[in-house]
C-alpha cells in the first residue's frame, strides 16, 4: 500500500476542519491498524512526521520553534483499504502562508476549498500559486457548501470554470473539480448522492484514493547532502545525513560536491546496523573506501550524476515577514545541509496574485511573490527545484531574530556565476602595504546625523596623514554626489549606499590604504555585511554617539529642523530608525570627549 501526502488549503470558515473531520471519522478503524505503518513513513518525510520534507526548513523551523515563534500545521494520518494518507492541514488566515509553504513542499497533492457561495477568492489564487511554486502537481477543487446555494450544476460549473482560466498557467498535472458538502457528508466518501443527480465523478475520498503520487524518490539520481562527519576515531570517518533521492548500497560509486572528488561506499551504517541497501528519506552513515574530505553542506551524489556548485541563481521567491525584503541585504540563508549569506541581487518582477501579470518592484512585502536573482557568498551544491527538491529549495532567516522570512526555490544557476573567475593577481596587498609601511585598516564610523563624525574624521585623517600614512575619507555626503547619486534615504536605498561604500572600502585597504569611512550606516545587518568583507581585525568600527537630542540642539545643516517641519522624510532619528552597534570597537561618547581627544584614543586604539 501506497501513501499520498497532501494538503488542504481554504480562507478561514470554508468548513476544511468539517472536511477533514469527517475524513477521520469515517476512516477511523482502518486508521488504527495503519497507524505503525504511518508514523515510520512519515519520519521519512520530516522529523517526527510533523515537518517538512527540505531537511532545510526542519532546521530553519526549529529555530523557530525554539525562539517561540509559532508554525502550526497539524500533520493528521488516516487510511482506506486502498491507501495511506498524511494531510498536512495549515490554518487559513493571511499571516499564514508560512505554514502553507511548510505543508505544500512536502505534499503530491493539494485540496482547495471553496465557498461555493463566494466562489474563487484572492486567497485561493494565492494558494494556489505557493502549491504550484513548490512543486505540487494535482488539484482538486472542493466546492463546499453546495447546500446553501441549492445543490446548483450551474453554480459548480461556473467556479470550475473560473478556476481553470485563472490555473491555465500554473502548470499543473491535473485539475480536478468535485461538489460537496462537508456538514451533510454529499460527495465525501460515497459519490452517488441523491442531492446533485447531475454530478458523476468522483467522491473526494475516491479522487484521493487514485491521484498519482509524486514519482518515487528512490528512482532519481542517489543525493545525499552530508549534515556532519562522524569521527569517533582515527580509523573511522563517517558522513551523516539524510538521503535526499535515490538509493545506496556498498560498492557503488560516488562523488563529493564542490570538491569533485571521487570515491565508492564501502559500509552504509544505520542506527540499528549495517545495511545492504539505502534509500531516499533514510538517515545513514556513509563510510566511503578512501580517505576523502567532506563537510556539512557538502553533497554526496552518484558519480555519474555529479551536482553542480555554483553561487548566483535565478530563483522565485515567497517573501512571509511583515518586514520588508531588502535587496541588497545580507540574509542568512539554508539550503539543504549547508548555510551561507545570501542577498537578493534584484528583483525581476513581482507576481500579481490575481491575474499573474508581471510587475516591477523594489521591495516585496508580506505574502508576496517575485522572480529574483540571488547571490550567495560562497558556491553552493545545488539543483534546479523542478529536478529536485531537496536540493533546490532554500529559507532565508534574519540572525538577530532567528525569523524565517522567505522560502524560494532556485530555477537555474545565472551563467555569470559559472563563468566569471576572480582573477588571481600576482602583487598582493601585503606587498603594497609592505611599501607604503602600513597596515591598511577599515576605519568605520557609524553614528546619526550631526553626531560629529565627519568633524572626527577629518581631524583624524589629518593626523595620520602628518604621520607618514597614507589615507582617504569616504563619506556619506561626498560620494551621494558621485557613485551613490541614485540613491536617497528609505530603507532599500541606505541597504544598497552601505553594501556599495563596504566594497569599495575593501578595495581600497586592498590596495594598501587605511580608509576612513564616515557614513550613518543606521543598520547593524550592513555594518555587519561590511565587516564580512575584510580580514580579522581590518575593519574598525567606531560608535560616534551623541545623543539625538545634542545633535538635534547642534543641527549643523538644518536638516533636524526641516525634518520635524515634516519637510525631510525619512530622517534618522525622526522617522528612521537608527540602530546602535552592540559591540563595536571604539565607543565615542561625544558629550564628554572633544573632538581631539576622540582622535587621541582612536590613535592609542591602532597603535595598541
Ligand atoms: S546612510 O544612512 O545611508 O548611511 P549617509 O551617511 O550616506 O546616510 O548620508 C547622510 C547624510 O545625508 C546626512 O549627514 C545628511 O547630511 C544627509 N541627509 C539628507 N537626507 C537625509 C535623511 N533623510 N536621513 C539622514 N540623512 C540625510
Amino acid at each position: 500500500m501506497d501513501t499520498l501526502r497532501f494538503i488542504t488549503c481554504g480562507s478561514v470558515d470554508d468548513g476544511k476542519s468539517t472536511l477533514i473531520g469527517r475524513l477521520l471519522y469515517e476512516t477511523k478503524l482502518i486508521f488504527e491498524d495503519q497507524l505503525e505503518a504511518l508514523m515510520a513513513d512519515s519520519k521519512k518525510f520530516g522529523t517526527q512526521g510533523e515537518r517538512m520534507d527540505f531537511a532545510l526548513l526542519v532546521d530553519g523551523l526549529q529555530a523557530e520553534r525554539e525562539q517561540g515563534i509559532t508554525i502550526d500545521v497539524a500533520y493528521r494520518f488516516f487510511a482506506t483499504e486502498k491507501r495511506r494518507f498524511i494531510v498536512a492541514d495549515t490554518p487559513g488566515h493571511e499571516q499564514s502562508t508560512r505554514n502553507m509553504a511548510t505543508g505544500a513542499s512536502t505534499a503530491d497533492a493539494a485540496v482547495l476549498l471553496i465557498d461555493a457561495r463566494k466562489g474563487v477568492l484572492t486567497q485561493t489564487k494565492r494558494h494556489s500559486r505557493i502549491t504550484a511554486m513548490f512543486g505540487v502537481r494535482h488539484i482538486v477543487l472542493a466546492v463546499n457548501k453546495m447546500d446553501l446555494v441549492d445543490w446548483s450544476q450551474a453554480r459548480f460549473d461556473e467556479i470550475a470554470a473560473d478556476y481553470r482560466r485563472f490555473a491555465a498557467d500554473l502548470n499543473f498535472a491535473s485539475i480536478s473539480a468535485i461538489p460537496i458538502s462537508a456538514l451533510e457528508g454529499q460527495n465525501i466518501l460515497d459519490s452517488a448522492t441523491a442531492a446533485m443527480p447531475w454530478y458523476r465523478g468522483q467522491s473526494l475520498l475516491q479522487w484521493l484514493e487514485t491521484v498519482p503520487n509524486a514519482e518515487s524518490d528512490v528512482t532519481q539520481p542517489f543525493v545525499m547532502p552530508v549534515q556532519w562527519v562522524n569521527r569517533p576515531n582515527l580509523d573511522f570517518r563517517g558522513f551523516a545525513g539524510r538521503i535526499g533521492s535515490g538509493k545506496i548500497r556498498p560498492g557503488d560509486s560516488v562523488r563529493i560536491s564542490p570538491s569533485g572528488v571521487v570515491s565508492r561506499a564501502k559500509e552504509i551504517a544505520a542506527w540499528d546496523g549495517p545495511l545492504a541497501e539505502a534509500v531516499a528519506g533514510d538517515s545513514i552513515t556513509l563510510v566511503l573506501a578512501d580517505e576523502v574530505d567532506a563537510s556539512r553542506g557538502d553533497v554526496i551524489a552518484a558519480a555519474e550524476r555529479p551536482v553542480e556548485v555554483a553561487d548566483q541563481f535565478e530563483a522565485e521567491i515567497l517573501w512571509m515577514s511583515e518586514q520588508p525584503m531588502l535587496p541588497g541585504r545580507a540574509y542568512a540563508a539554508q539550503i539543504h545541509s549547508k548555510s551561507a549569506n545570501l542577498t537578493i541581487t534584484d528583483i525581476k518582477h513581482r507576481l500579481d496574485i490575481n491575474s499573474g501579470a508581471r510587475l516591477a518592484a523594489k521591495t516585496l512585502g508580506l505574502n508576496e511573490i517575485a522572480t529574483v536573482n540571488i547571490s550567495f557568498d560562497r558556491p553552493v551544491p545545488f539543483a534546479p527545484f523542478k529536478d529536485n527538491q531537496r536540493l533546490g529549495a532554500f529559507i532565508l532567516i534574519v540572525k538577530l531574530t532567528n525569523e524565517t522570512v522567505c522560502a524560494g526555490v532556485i530555477h537555474f544557476a545565472l551563467r555569470r556565476a559559472v563563468n566569471v573567475h576572480w582573477q588571481v593577481l600576482e602583487v598582493t596587498k601585503s606587498a603594497r602595504a609592505a611599501l607604503m609601511r602600513q597596515q591598511p585598516r577599515c576605519l568605520w564610523f557609524t553614528g546619526l546625523s550631526g553626531s560629529g563624525k565627519s568633524t572626527i574624521a577629518n581631524l583624524l585623517d589629518k593626523r595620520l596623514h602628518a604621520d607618514g600614512r597614507l589615507t582617504y575619507i569616504l563619506d556619506g555626503d561626498n560620494v551621494r554626489h558621485g557613485l551613490n547619486r541614485d540613491l536617497g534615504f528609505t530603507e532599500a536605498d541606505r541597504v544598497e549606499n552601505i553594501r556599495r561604500i563596504g566594497e569599495v572600502a575593501k578595495l581600497m585597504v586592498d590596495a594598501g590604504l587605511i580608509v576612513i569611512v564616515s557614513f550613518i550606516s543606521p543598520f547593524r545587518a550592513e555594518r555587519d555585511l561590511a565587516r564580512g568583507l575584510f580580514a580579522a581585525g581590518e575593519f574598525v568600527e567606531i560608535f560616534v554617539d551623541t545623543p539625538l537630542e545634542e545633535c538635534e540642539r547642534r543641527d549643523v545643516k538644518g536638516l533636524y529642523a526641516k525634518a520635524r517641519r515634516g519637510e525631510l522624510k525619512n530622517f534618522t532619528g525622526i522617522d528612521s530608525a537608527y540602530e546602535a552597534p552592540e559591540k563595536p570597537e571604539l565607543h565615542l561618547r561625544t558629550l564628554e570627549a572633544q573632538p581631539e581627544v576622540c582622535v587621541e584614543r582612536i590613535v592609542e586604539w591602532l597603535e595598541n
